[in-house]
């Protein structure tokens, strides 16, 4: 397994829409591993394709939190969703492609999600609480969408600039 590098905002590749994942290979399952392994180092709860500049509809999270358990590691192909409930939660969140910076954003409780594991076959699923919260972040990672497009604008170039000055650090150091 390898760790991949993950891109940070602003990125293009983050920005951009991605394409369906047509055949399960042993690359695509070699891929999954190296983003799970990515995300357990960072660490994260969740990584999605694109964060590592990876433009095929691929994620990988794990909300499992309790320390007794060996944890839930899940990988979703091509995930919808195909349900939301109309009840809303407020949870605060951040992202590996936004390191440090944390927010407040309104999501549905609970939503159910189809998609094709590494297995081959289809699977349904209701998630909820933190498993939902994810689910969706990553989810709208596929379609080029952050947690920060929730914001006011203006929270959103606070929190871009911030990001643009610890790339210029970065690329120094
Ligand atoms: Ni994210």
């Amino acid at each position: 397994m390898t760790l991949r590098n993950i891109l940070i905002h602003p990125d293009p590749r983050l920005k951009a829409e991605t394409d369906p994942v047509t055949a399960v290979t042993d690359d695509l399952r070699a891929l999954a591993d190296d983003m799970l392994e990515t995300m357990y180092h960072a660490p994260g709860i969740g990584l999605a394709a694109p964060q590592i500049g990876v433009m095929q509809q691929l994620l990988v999270m794990d909300c499992d939190k309790d320390e007794d358990s060996a944890g839930r590691p899940m990988v979703l192909l091509n995930p919808v969703v195909t349900w939301t409930s109309e009840e809303t939660s407020t949870y605060e969140e951040g992202c590996l492609s936004i390191p440090d910076q944390y927010a407040d954003v309104v999501r549905p409780t609970a939503v159910e999600v189809e998609w094709l594991g590494l297995d081959g076959d289809t699977h349904r699923e209701k998630f909820d609480g933190l498993w939902a919260t994810c689910v969706q972040h990553e989810i709208d990672h596929l379609h080029g969408k952050l947690f920060i497009d929730y914001l006011k604008p203006l929270k959103r170039q606070m929190i871009t600039r911030k990001m643009q000055k610890l790339k210029r650090e970065k690329a120094r150091a």
